[in-house]
């Protein structure tokens, strides 16, 4: 598939080479692929975990859950007795997370919140130290918003899906009239997070776009 973010020689290279991973984790994607759930491409998930590696995190908030495969992924890389909080609105999405946090005995550290992001934020208690957003594109400004609220100092808040297929990158007025309120409240969300002074971030091209912003102390 045509990412337009990257050339497919180069992403197909990338997928190539990452080390792929077995048992449950891979069950996922093929069950993602299988039934057209958006989950986390290979080289975010690359570039997600080894961020993860580093930080260590003890909370982790996701935005968008859908059937739990980042959230179990992400787990692998908790500190100690560490939890993450993670939010959906699909109830079809819902049981199966439910079923595949269960089926990976996560059940203990990976709490789902049932419902709207813009409902459920405001009634959780940070900081984090980790955020990942990966829901609604059309809202990332509000769900960034909340996240800097919640972020630990330190902290690290990660956002996927930041270039919409290429589309964020393109003028205003050659994509699709339809398509033109996300193109506006992404590059909004993305000016104000590259050059909100207390924090240092970064725009990446790969999978459809990640942006990752580090909350200075
Ligand atoms: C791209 S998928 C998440 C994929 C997941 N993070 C992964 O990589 O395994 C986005 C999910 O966010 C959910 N979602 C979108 N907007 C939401 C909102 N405002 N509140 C809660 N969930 C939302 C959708 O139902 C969908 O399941």
């Amino acid at each position: 598939m045509n990412s337009n973010i990257t050339h497919d020689y180069i992403r197909e290279f990338l997928w190539e080479m990452e080390p792929k991973d077995e048992g449950l984790i891979r069950e996922l994607e093929v069950e993602a692929e299988e039934t057209d759930v958006p989950i986390i491409p290979l080289e975010v998930k690359s570039f997600l975990t080894t961020v993860l590696e580093i930080k260590r995190p003890k909370r982790i908030l996701e935005i968008g859950t859908a059937i739990g495969y980042s959230a179990i992924v992400m787990s692998q890389y908790l500190a100690d007795s560490g939890k993450i909080d993670t939010i959906e609105r699909n109830p079809k999405m819902l049981v199966r997370a439910e079923e595949n946090i269960k089926k990976a005995g996560r059940e203990q550290c990976i709490r789902i919140h049932e419902g709207s992001a813009e409902d459920i934020l405001p009634q959780l208690e940070g900081p984090y130290d980790f955020i990942f957003i990966d829901a609604a594109k059309g809202q990332y400004h509000l769900f960034f918003e909340y996240s800097k609220k919640l972020i630990a100092e330190q902290g690290i808040i990660m956002a996927d899906n930041v270039l919409h297929k290429g589309m964020v990158a393109k003028n205003r007025y050659s994509i699709p009239r339809r398509q033109r309120t996300i193109h506006k409240r992404m590059r909004n969300f993305l000016w104000d997070m590259l050059y909100d002074e207390d924090y240092k971030s970064s725009l990446l091209p790969i999978g459809d776009g990640v942006a990752i912003c580090y909350k200075k102390s």
